[in-house]
């Protein structure tokens, strides 16, 4: 199988408010919202090529056709905890959208992800799911959440950060050739400790003020 594709957004105004959450004085505040005006911004592109049908409407002054968006229905999977600061984001352009959750942790022993918690809506299976974490540093959250939502019959799964290393996305790519990558930055490379150069430093501690 072709290996899937990497799309970066890179809208100004997306670039434009990542350099502000890159930027260590941000706040906790500013760093929320600013995650949320993101994530609205990238869903607009990762909906992109939702199929849409035609239906009849009567304006004021005519009867037309007109396009709506078809039966297929999106589900938010965030990764806990950073990826819950990008679904109201989401939210706001796909309102209908329903939100399942997995909770992953590295087992110490394994040092491999370790799934601690999952609850998807009864129909994920037929949804496209869009897999929500910030950050894909090695990948391996990322391509655990996958397999977890594959094992479940869910085909359809689309993956959403804001910053990755090469490394994450090469990773996710070779496990999971079907799922298509959007980020906002492709950046350098991870440091030893695993963390994304320059990227942003701990996303959950910066979205949820703990360090
Ligand atoms: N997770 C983070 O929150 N930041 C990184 O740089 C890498 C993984």
């Amino acid at each position: 199988m072709s290996k899937s594709k990497v799309v970066i957004c890179e809208h100004p105004l997306i670039q434009h408010k990542l350099t502000f959450i890159r930027n260590q004085e941000t706040n906790t505040k500013d760093f929320r919202e600013l995650v949320d005006e993101v994530a609205t911004l990238m869903a607009y592109e990762i909906t992109r090529d939702l199929p849409l049908d035609t239906i009849s409407v009567r304006t004021p002054v005519a009867e037309t056709e007109a396009k709506v968006i078809s039966g297929r229905m999106v589900g938010l999977v965030p990764i806990l905890r950073a990826g819950l600061g990008m679904v109201e984001g989401i939210l706001k352009l796909i309102p209908s959208a329903k939100v399942g959750h997995i909770g992953l942790a590295r087992d110490h022993e394994t040092l491999l992800p370790r799934e601690y918690y999952i609850n998807l809506p009864t129909d994920a299976h037929e949804r496209l799911l869009i897999v929500i974490d910030p950050m894909l540093a090695t990948g391996g959250s990322a391509i655990a959440a996958i397999s977890s939502l594959k094992q479940r019959s869910c085909e359809q799964i689309k993956l959403m950060c804001l910053i990755a290393a090469p490394e994450g996305v090469r990773a996710v790519q070779e496990a999971h050739p079907d799922v298509d990558i959007y980020i906002a930055a492709l950046d350098e490379r991870l440091n030893e400790k695993g963390y994304i150069i320059p990227g942003l430093g701990d996303a959950g501690d910066r979205m949820f003020g703990t360090n």
